[in-house]
């Protein structure tokens, strides 16, 4: 196999997967920042905003999707040598913090929330307050991961 060809197409895949996950990330962090801001006077627009978001999880599926894929070929091409190397350990580790944050934590806050909204503003104070601090601290420890997996993959210190 051709790897001075396969390597860079796996890696700008590797990349474009990262931007996906990554980028909606981002996206959905700024998005629920809109929709806390008119959450308590207007709840029909609050739940239009929080509509912006449903595509998001599909999106993040796919760039995860990506990132292990073409991350396992590249693995694949270069005869694993970077699985003996400590930053590329770290960084898998790293990884699947990062995965099971969204997957644990993450989703089932915004699935607690549409649950609320779709209820016609039948909840608990509390309860949404508890939701708007666990969101905070989500997109805050994933966009954290995402800035230290990157930083080990281009410095990778071994
Ligand atoms: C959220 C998940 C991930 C992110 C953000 C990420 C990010 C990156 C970045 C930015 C690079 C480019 C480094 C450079 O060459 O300058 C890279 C390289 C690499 N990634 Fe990932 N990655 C992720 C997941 C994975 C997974 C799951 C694997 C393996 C199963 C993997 C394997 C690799 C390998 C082997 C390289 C080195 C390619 C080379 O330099 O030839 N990555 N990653």
């Amino acid at each position: 196999m051709n790897t001075s060809l396969f390597l860079p197409a796996l890696l700008i895949l590797h990349l474009t997967g990262l931007t996906i996950m990554a980028g909606t990330t981002i996206v959905d962090f700024t998005v629920f920042k809109t929709f806390w801001k008119h959450f308590d006077d207007n709840t029909e627009k609050s739940k239009g905003i929080l509509a912006g978001t449903s595509k998001s999880s599909t999106l993040i599926g796919i760039g995860a999707a990506l990132l292990v894929i073409t991350g396992i070929g590249m693995m694949a091409l270069t005869h694993g040598v970077f699985g003996e190397q400590l930053w590329f350990r770290i960084k898998i580790g790293i990884v699947l913090v990062l995965m099971l944050n969204g997957i644990i934590f993450g989703r089932r806050q915004g699935q607690k929330l549409r649950m609320i909204m779709n209820n016609n503003g039948a909840y608990l104070t509390e309860q949404v307050d508890q939701i708007k601090v666990n969101l905070n601290i989500f997109f805050t420890v994933q966009l954290i991961l995402f800035f230290s997996i990157v930083f080990l993959s281009v410095f990778k210190f071994s």
